[in-house]
């Protein structure tokens, strides 16, 4: 027996993209998105609405950077997609986070998020409304490597269960990517 609901944005997993940009005065601002993911070798897509200040910062310094909420940012990952960088001066400072400018693009990194992808914008689609980027580099904390690799059970990424409205934390491994369906060959 299986229950039918009607169209949502529900998927499993959704991401916390937490998106970073300049205003035109310098001044750092960040924002969470779900609704975002890889759709290119090196670009990425996400859906974000044209009255946010990010949209208007990435419009106008044609860069942004797509860093990894964390289980240890949480709090701030959730405020930053709460309050808005038009009303709010010091979001980026009440949310925890330290700007630090990235040395690929027009836009800042955040100390506290280890797992960062810098963008140059590619289009933003207003009427859709998606956003795209081509990721110029990647800039990951050394803190949440072993080994030289990403090490998700020190990253410790988030995502969003849009379902039941949380954040559930990601890192167990169940098999070896395009390993554990040979045996089904
Ligand atoms: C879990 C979560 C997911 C969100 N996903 C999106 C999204 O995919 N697209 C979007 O436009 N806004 C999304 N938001 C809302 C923005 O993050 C929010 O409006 C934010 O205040 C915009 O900040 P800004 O105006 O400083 O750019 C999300 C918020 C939360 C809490």
């Amino acid at each position: 027996m299986r229950k039918e609901f009607k169209p949502e944005a529900w998927l499993y997993p959704m991401p916390v993209l937490i998106i970073g940009s300049y205003d035109v005065e310098g001044n750092a601002n960040l924002m969470n998105a779900a609704w975002g993911g890889i759709s290119n070798d090196t670009q990425i897509s996400i859906c974000i609405s044209n009255y946010h200040k990010t949209t208007k910062n990435i419009l106008e310094r044609k860069a942004f950077t797509v860093s990894v909420g964390t289980a240890d940012t949480v709090a701030g990952c959730d405020y930053v997609g709460m309050a808005s960088g038009n009303a709010v001066e010091d979001k980026t400072e009440r949310a925890g986070f330290t700007p630090v400018r990235s040395e690929k693009v027009n836009a800042p990194l955040f100390r506290e998020l280890p797992f960062t992808l810098e963008c140059e914008l590619v289009a933003y689609y207003e009427d859709e409304p998606r956003l795209v980027g081509e990721i110029v580099g990647i800039s990951i904390d050394e803190s949440v490597l072993t080994d030289g690799k990403v090490d998700v059970k020190k990253l410790k990424p988030i995502s969003f269960d849009a379902v039941n409205n949380r954040y559930l934390i990601l890192g167990e491994s169940v098999a070896e990517a395009f390993s554990v369906g040979k045996k089904l060959i």
